[in-house]
């Protein structure tokens, strides 16, 4: 179901449907990453004027697309100046991100040991994605923060899960390397 339309979104969902088809997660996962970048750099591909529009008070997630048949989601998240995440898990799904405009400094974390609701993780290393550039997460190995680290530019990546995301797990720093978590419930936001 295409919830937003845009020049070339047949192509894209055809790209992203070829990719999804693949019969294990680590060569699906290999796929839809090169299969994001070239439809990034696809001239053909735009995505919408609202994807563009970052909000005030928080990131904004837009969904463009959820296939019916593979269960597959598709968000795409603008990012004004600053703007970020706590550290978060994507519920046992995997995904593969990339940067459609701008630029993101993406922060990955182990968790070291888990006290009923108390988690201790580590950064393993933040790197800066630049536009084109994709990655992918699979559990257990899905806990990071993504930020934009410019003072004046909007940043603009494109989110393909496993299937519906509408809420995660957060982490809230209690020090020494210690986070709470709690449960976020994902709201998406206007289109016009
Ligand atoms: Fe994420």
């Amino acid at each position: 179901m295409l919830v937003l339309d845009f020049p070339g979104a047949r192509k894209f969902v055809a790209t992203i449907d070829a990719a999804v088809a693949a019969p294990d997660v680590h060569t699906l996962t290999d796929e839809l990453r090169g299969s994001l970048c070239r439809l990034i750099r696809d001239e053909e591909v735009r995505l919408p004027d609202c994807c563009y529009q970052a909000q005030a008070d928080h990131y904004a997630r837009r969904e463009l697309y959820r296939s019916e048949n593979l269960g597959y989601s598709v968000i795409a998240m603008t990012w004004g100046p600053g703007q970020g995440t706590l550290i978060h898990d994507h519920h046992g799904m995997w995904c593969v991100e990339g940067v459609w405009h701008g630029a993101l400094e993406i922060t990955q974390y182990e968790l070291l040991e888990q006290q009923d609701e108390r988690f201790r993780f580590q950064s393993v290393g933040a790197m800066q994605a630049g536009a084109g550039s994709a990655g992918s997460l699979i559990p257990p190995h899905e806990y990071h923060t993504i930020r934009n680290p410019s003072d004046d530019a909007v940043a603009v990546s494109l989110h393909i899960y496993k299937g519906e995301m509408t809420c995660c797990s957060v982490f809230r720093p209690l020090g020494e390397q210690w986070f709470e978590r709690g449960l976020r419930q994902l709201c998406l936001d206007r289109t016009h």
